[in-house]
């Protein structure tokens, strides 16, 4: 088969890894791909919200199925886009069509989507400019922390905590009438705090059935100790030693099977990957949130730990018929380290020239944000590169991801030290 997918990140330098491993993979193409995954396949220079050059790509190099990486073309109805041209309807797009994206794409809905199926989740309310006043009683009838999360897609900036009601306050007025987040906080949902611990699910699902994938914990924040600003991700974990028999059934009962259920009985024709941000409270899980993709760096950790043919599955999807398999997993411990750029998540450097892979030893190296010019890889985003290591315990992965950490030289270079720290016994 050939395969387009689509994306540039960490995340599908992890895919192409895994799908040119396939039988099924004659040729993969990478829209706009990496210095990363262009050692996996071909990247082709378009954007992966260009559907008119993504079609006359797919239907003059006779491509047999789309992955999409990121949610902005989800969200944006590429899955729709196909289905509705007669000369591309026949090209299965793996990942939910418009309606499905909404999972990630409103908040409200998802919201809405989680009380119908009675899934649980923090309370809530949603407001928007003309009742704004009503949004301050709201807030005056809950606990500190205030969580107000923008409802739109809004790059993962979307959602506030504030410890203090006047802030809370003023906040809410800056996105419902001053726009701060754009149109994407238009309505603004406003939840209950839940304090316990993250962890992340990935299911795939043909919209009927589904396989569950290795869970995953991710390390948000920029400064060692989870402290500073919110980033895409600096670093994550699989398995996640706190996930264990007990929790992994009432995840499975409470909140996986009646999102699939739920989808189905509303006729939303979901197939692709649910990931699904979990906070376990006191030994129950909540969702926080669903995105309509996979996870980065979660992807970094998860896909290596899957022994299936990740084609295949994919195919099953397609085909409708997901429950014919079965998940294998490595049972050993994949962790990943982020580089980044000097100054992000703020505004950071790009160009500069990256050595020292040919010294990296017993890690993937998932290429997250480079560019190849001549002979020289450059950085070309915040988040650069990510370092998976895969061994029996977190600290042994951590050790072998830290040498090589190290050895990858670029000007600027910045990691976090403490990825998988808290998870140690
Ligand atoms: P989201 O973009 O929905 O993942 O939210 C970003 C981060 O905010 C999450 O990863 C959580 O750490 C935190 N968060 C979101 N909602 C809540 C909540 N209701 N209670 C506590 N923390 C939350
Ligand atoms: N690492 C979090 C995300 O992909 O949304």
């Amino acid at each position: 088969m050939n395969i387009l997918l689509l994306g540039s990140g960490g995340r599908e330098h992890a895919l192409a890894w895994k799908i040119s491993q396939s039988k099924h993979c004659s040729h993969l193409y990478i829209a706009p791909g990496n210095a990363g995954t262009s050692q996996h396949g071909t990247n082709v220079a378009f954007g992966v919200n260009d559907f008119d050059a993504i079609a006359a790509f797919a239907s003059n190099n006779k491509i047999d199925m789309v992955v999409v990486g990121p949610e902005d073309p989800l969200v944006n109805g590429i899955r729709d886009y196909f289905e509705s041209h007669d000369a591309l309807k026949n090209i299965p797009v793996i990942g939910p069509d418009k309606n499905g994206a909404q999972l990630e794409g409103s908040k409200d809905f998802s919201k809405q989507f989680m009380q119908r199926h009675k899934i649980p989740t923090a309370g809530y309310a949603s407001f928007q400019r003309e009742n704004l006043e009503e949004g301050y009683l709201f807030l005056e009838t809950l606990q500190a922390p205030y969580v107000l999360k923008a409802d739109g897609l809004a790059a993962g900036k979307g959602v506030l905590i504030l410890n203090n009601l006047d802030e809370a306050k003023h906040e809410l007025k800056s996105m419902l009438e001053d726009a701060k987040f754009g149109k994407a906080g238009n309505t603004v949902v406003i939840e209950e705090f839940l304090a316990g611990i993250e962890v992340s699910v990935f299911v795939l699902t043909d919209g009927k059935s589904y396989v569950v994938l290795p869970e995953a914990k991710d390390y948000k924040r920029i400064g060692d100790g989870d402290k500073g600003l919110n980033t895409g991700g600096m670093g994550a974990v699989s398995p996640v030693p706190f996930y264990d028999e007990a929790f992994r059934k009432k995840v499975e009962d409470r909140i996986i099977r009646p999102t699939v259920k739920g989808l189905h009985e509303e006729k939303i024709d979901y197939k692709g990957f649910i990931f699904i941000g979990l906070m376990n409270v006191g030994g129950d899980p909540y969702v926080i949130e669903y995105n309509a993709r996979m996870g980065d760096p979660e992807t970094e950790v998860v896909i290596p730990r899957i022994k299936n043919d990740l084609v295949e599955l994919f195919k099953a999807v397609a085909a409708g018929n997901l429950h014919h398999h079965q998940i294998e997993t490595d049972e050993r411990t994949a962790l990943t380290v982020m580089l980044v750029s000097e100054g992000y998540p703020g505004d950071y450097t790009k160009g500069k020239i990256m050595s020292g892979f040919e010294n990296c030893e017993g890690s993937i190296l998932f290429h997250a944000g480079t560019s190849g010019k001549d002979n020289d890889v450059l950085t070309n985003g915040g988040r650069v590169l990510a370092i998976t290591s895969i061994a029996n315990s977190i600290e042994a992965a951590k050790e072998i991801s830290m040498q090589n950490a190290e050895k990858i030289k670029y000007e600027g270079k910045y990691y976090r030290k403490d990825i998988g720290n808290d998870l140690m016994m």
